[in-house]
């Protein structure tokens, strides 16, 4: 047997950039599979496979890691990790990485964003512009009003770092900052409420929370009823979060002003989507994270804990420890 059949080997769900697949080539025997819209367990070589390196993407399930026995870690180029059954692989002493820290700014960015083009309806007045509607109006008092985000309220739900930083940006604004976070932790400068009165007091609502069983649909007719009258809702944590058909109908209603959705239950959205054709909805195509320098920085954290997990050493960022070497 050759000295590199020995090497073990690591798949990569996508394509890396050159500087990344030397970098861990010098450690392993690096796969990429071509994009494909097959299966991702038919994409793989045959043989055993040691290391995962994956995108929000890829649904990791517990029916895929129990075909790769071979499997001792699966580094995924994002914080959130809902798409991998963590469960499972801890069982299976699988440890999972993730990108912690480097996409905070960047995602309350988006959120802020979609926040003030959500209020002062900036995506619905570039379309307007764009069909050659605006000759036929002119200005006038009551043209294209929106909502005012200074002195408004502020309601951050999760108050994790992404939550924080948006806390931060809405304070620059003059807002008040509320907050109902599960693990009950309290920033100065937030006000810390029950979810109700999150609810029942905030003319913005943005969800900073990860997706989990209890926090799917979190945001679903009744929350969305028990809002203010013309509140605005943000989300850029995860799609189902907010039950989508309900914010469609609340918006249409008029019970809500406006909504910024960055993350979506299907993501593509799918073309027939209610949401695409709701005029009172800013959408972007999950970019919290899309700048230049926070992706590379995600990328070289999943190299790091690629490479640590391959000389056998604990990831730096790994979310669950416990199946890690000690
Ligand atoms: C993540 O890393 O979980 C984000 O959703 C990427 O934008």
């Amino acid at each position: 047997m050759s000295r590199y059949a020995q090497r073990a080997r690591v798949v990569s769900t996508f394509e890396l950039p050159k500087s990344a697949q030397r970098a861990l080539s010098r450690h392993c025997d690096l796969v990429v599979l071509p994009p494909s819209s097959a299966d991702l367990l038919q994409r793989f070589p045959p043989g055993p496979v040691r290391g995962l390196l994956c995108l929000l993407t890829d649904l990791i399930d517990g029916a895929l890691l129990e075909q790769l026995p071979d499997l001792s870690f699966i580094s995924s180029v994002s914080v959130g990790v809902d798409h991998i059954d963590v469960p499972a692989a801890s069982a299976m002493g699988i440890a999972v990485g993730n990108t912690p820290g480097v996409l905070v700014d960047a995602t309350a960015d988006t959120a802020f964003a979609l926040l003030l083009s959500a209020a002062r309806r900036v995506t619905e007045g570039d379309r307007y512009m764009r069909a050659g509607r605006w000759q036929n109006q002119g200005w006038s008092p009551d043209f294209f009003l929106g909502k005012d985000v200074s002195g408004a309220t502020l309601g951050v739900v999760g108050l994790g770092p992404i939550g924080q930083a948006m806390a931060r940006r809405a304070q620059g604004f003059e807002m008040e900052v509320i907050s109902w976070t599960p693990s009950g932790r309290e920033v100065p400068g937030v006000e810390a409420v029950s979810f109700e009165d999150l609810l029942a007091r905030s003319d913005f609502v943005s969800v900073h929370i990860a997706r989990s069983e209890t926090t799917r649909h979190l945001i679903d007719a009744q929350a969305i009823a028990a809002m203010r009258p013309g509140a605005v809702l943000i989300n850029t944590a995860r799609g189902d979060i907010v039950d989508d058909y309900a914010l469609d109908a609340a918006l249409r209603e008029g019970h809500l002003f406006a909504a910024g959705l960055d993350v979506y239950a299907r993501e593509p959205l799918p073309s027939d989507s209610v949401l695409l054709r709701n005029e009172r909805l800013v959408l972007t195509p999950h970019i919290g994270s899309a700048t230049y320098a926070t992706r590379e920085a995600m990328l070289a954290r999943a190299i790091e804990n690629a490479i640590a997990a391959l000389q056998s050493q604990p990831m730096p960022y790994c979310v669950n420890p416990q199946a890690q070497p000690h």
